[in-house]
């Protein structure tokens, strides 16, 4: 133990099953092993479950003239308390984050506000100029439409195939919202889920490997079925959200819009079938996308698509390690190991040398209640289901949510492999 740390946790179980004590100091793991020097605090974690705080690479955050939906404050509140220490924002903000002025104000308004760590991802369009995306920071790009969704424009194969010659071009990662679009009336859960079926989703990860000439580095965003899983393979990474692992369309009323998203809620059955291929899910996401009430409260096909999850992904996932459906290594990897290796983001972890960055939760579920979640919209489809909610979170080493409270961090923006400061 060095002679003095900022923060020490002491009787942690790791995850391989010891019990030590963590001493962290500017923002970083110093020392893992028995208890040793003074430190300005210590936490006691007996009892508690300590993970790696999680990295969220979907979340779109809104802010601007978006602002009732989420902004940068209330959304990383809502990060904050549901174990979420980073948050990779998507482009498909108003105006969209496809030209380096409207990145870098992007950065500008997320450092200003934004109580957790970031990255920004850049849009892709027909006329995206990927190599200044990259030099000013753009963590990734995409996520990329190819089939239209809420504020995105879907982009054409050859357009694809372009963008990934470019993007391939700097080594960075493309992100990929893969579906295709049958025309028909969308007027509740099943037709929607109909429309953007999971034929479709298949398809469109098939056409998408094929507009990948270049063997650039592909990402699979919220993939919604076992069979877009298994299409996939080979082609890039795959991510799923919680959504779809949690609720079907059957546990909804026919024209709820609560349950409106894309990629839609599937059939019971599929859900089912999405945990049959747990093991080959690399990353688990939110595709956090809060509406305001009132924008949902319309009829189903004028209602936009998105469902909120930042603060419920990781609970959620815990309730199902306490139910012995999963163990809680595969939720360590999914959350904030393998998305920080993706993006190239420091680890969080128990080694020294990682970021401090954890979650401290207690061995108890809880029904979920929406009016104790912190993002804007104010609603939540996975109210009722059992979730597991952190007592205290700690980012780069400083306590910043415990017991309900928020308290003040510093939290860091990760650009991109290719940022090159102006
Ligand atoms: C997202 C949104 O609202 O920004 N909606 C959604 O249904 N997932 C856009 C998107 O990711 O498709």
């Amino acid at each position: 133990m060095p002679s003095s740390c900022a923060i020490v946790l002491r009787n942690v179980s790791l995850p391989e099953g010891r019990v030590a004590d963590i001493g962290v100091m500017d923002g970083i793991v110093t020392h893992v092993g028995a208890a040793g020097g003074p430190a300005d605090r210590t936490i006691d974690c007996t009892g508690l479950m300590v993970l790696p705080a999680a990295v969220d690479m979907h979340v779109h955050m809104r802010g601007g003239s978006q602002s009732a939906k989420e902004d940068w404050a209330s959304g990383s509140r809502s990060a904050l308390a549901g174990g979420v220490t980073v948050v990779v924002d998507q482009p498909n903000t108003i105006p969209p984050i496809t030209t380096p002025d409207a990145l870098c104000a992007r950065v500008f308004e997320a450092k200003s506000h934004s109580l957790c760590s970031f990255a920004i991802n850049s849009g892709v369009t027909f006329d995206t100029p990927v190599k200044a995306m990259w030099s000013v920071g753009a963590m990734a790009f995409g996520e990329t439409f190819y089939a239209p969704s809420s504020y995105g424009e879907a982009i054409t194969p050859e357009e694809l195939t372009t963008a990934l010659r470019e993007i391939q071009s700097c080594c960075a990662l493309a992100t990929i919202h893969a579906e295709e679009i049958a025309s028909g009336e969308d007027h509740d859960l099943s037709s929607h889920d109909r429309l953007r079926s999971c034929s479709g989703e298949v398809q469109a990860v098939r056409d998408v490997g094929r507009c990948n000439t270049v063997g650039c580095r592909l990402h699979f965003c919220h993939m919604s079925t076992h069979a877009s899983i298994t299409a996939a393979a080979g082609l890039g990474s795959v991510e799923v959200t919680p959504h779809h692992l949690f609720l079907s369309r059957e546990q909804f009323a026919p024209e709820d819009t609560l349950g409106k998203v894309n990629p839609p809620l599937r059939s019971e059955q599929e859900r089912k079938n999405l945990w049959g291929v747990w093991d080959r899910i690399d990353i688990i996401a939110s595709d956090h996308a809060p509406h305001t009430s009132g924008e949902k409260q319309v009829p189903f096909e004028k209602a936009p698509s998105g469902i909120p999850g930042v603060e419920t992904m990781v609970p959620l996932l815990l309730a199902a390690v306490l139910e012995k459906k999963i163990p809680l290594a595969d939720v360590i990897r999914k959350t904030s190991q393998a998305p920080a290796e993706l993006l190239g983001i420091p680890l969080a972890g128990f080694a020294p040398g990682n970021r401090a960055d954890f979650s401290l939760y207690p061995k108890t579920a809880v029904p979920i209640d929406p009016d104790m979640l912190h993002s804007r919209c104010g609603y939540s489809p996975f109210a009722g289901l059992p979730a597991v909610f952190p007592r205290t979170v700690i980012l780069g080493g400083d306590v910043v949510y415990d017991e309900g409270e928020f308290h003040p961090g510093s939290p860091a923006w990760f650009p991109g492999k290719g940022f090159f400061p102006r």
